[in-house]
């Protein structure tokens, strides 16, 4: 199976009121548990890799993951690079036959984002490549990707910014952060700012990185088989329904990734002290990253069954 283009899952996402995950991979445990995700709900996937996944994993070694995983699954899956911070990381990637990318210019001012997104859909979009942009800052420390401070999207820039870079797809800051710290007190998304854009650009897919809900579970498990992520708070799951039904078709997950692989052997670690072969250890993570995976398609994200 060819890799796809995010236009058809984004149609039937806008349409049907439901979003497609966008999952962050850096090796081959995290892509095999999301693609059996995938096939066990029958959903469309988007695989994310950022400039610290190919840096860790090597760009050959990403790109022979994504041949395997295709010729493996008869799924639509398109492979985006999340967080692309120049014009050069995305002709790289687009060379690599990705056919998704994202030019992060966030950090920039307003006419220079607009002039960096210009120039990546001007060469994407010879390609045939669809290009997400991002307007407004979300707050959170990741490996190349930090903010100290959010400054939430203003709609009517927004609209300006998408008729000027002719982008295919925006991401919004609303609230959300990224990582597993995201709100100090009650969560609290701008749901209002997300309706005012989603009625200014009808039609028009909408992004929300950030997304991860910081499961519960695996924080307790974490916690308790010696970690220490004790105040880790995410996106409360039904805010995610409800982005879906104000234009939001791409919901990015990579954290709950992170926090599930990590809780679960840090159990096995913990029960199986004298246990030193890999596969015993990164097994029962693969299958916890499918299950949580699962579990965002089936009950959060409303994807199962549209393929
Ligand atoms: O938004 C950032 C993603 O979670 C990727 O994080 O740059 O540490 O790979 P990373
Ligand atoms: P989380 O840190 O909430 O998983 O967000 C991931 C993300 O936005 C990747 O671009
Ligand atoms: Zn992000």
């Amino acid at each position: 199976m060819p890799l796809t283009s995010p236009r058809e899952m984004f149609e039937g996402a806008y349409q049907g009121g439901y979003a497609i995950g966008a999952f962050n991979v850096n090796n081959m445990e995290i892509v095999q548990g999301i693609i059996q995700a995938g096939e066990a709900e029958q959903s469309p996937l988007i695989l994310q890799v950022s400039a610290g996944a190919r840096k860790y994993a090597g760009k050959k070694y990403i790109i022979k993951l994504m041949e395997a995983a295709l010729e493996e699954t008869t799924l639509p899956i398109v492979l985006h690079l999340d967080h692309g911070q120049t014009f050069e990381i995305c002709k790289e990637v687009i060379e690599d036959g990705f056919s998704s990318v994202m030019i992060d210019g966030s950090h920039l001012s307003f006419e220079e984002n607009i002039a960096l997104t210009r120039q990546v859909v001007d060469y994407a979009h010879e390609k045939g490549v669809w290009v997400e942009a991002e307007l407004g800052r979300l707050a959170g420390v990741e490996d190349e990707v930090s903010s100290e401070e959010s400054v939430y999207t203003d709609p009517d820039e927004a609209v300006e910014f998408v008729e000027r870079t002719g982008c295919d797809s925006l991401a919004v800051a609303i609230g959300t952060s990224h990582g597993a710290y995201k709100f100090k007190g009650e969560p609290k998304l701008d749901f209002d700012r997300l309706v005012k854009i989603n009625s200014l650009l009808p039609g028009f897919p909408l992004v929300l990185h950030g997304a991860s809900s910081v499961l519960t579970e695996f924080v307790q498990m974490a916690n308790q088989y010696g970690g220490k992520v004790a105040d880790a708070k995410g996106v409360p799951e039904d805010f995610l329904h409800k982005a879906a039904q104000s234009g939001v078709c791409k919901i990015n997950i990579d954290t709950d990734i992170r926090l599930a692989m990590t809780a679960v052997i840090r159990k096995y670690f913990k029960e199986h002290p004298e246990e030193f072969d890999p596969r015993k250890y990164l097994g029962p993570a693969r299958q916890a990253v499918k299950d949580m995976v699962r579990h965002k398609i089936k009950n959060v994200l409303g994807s199962s069954n549209k393929i």
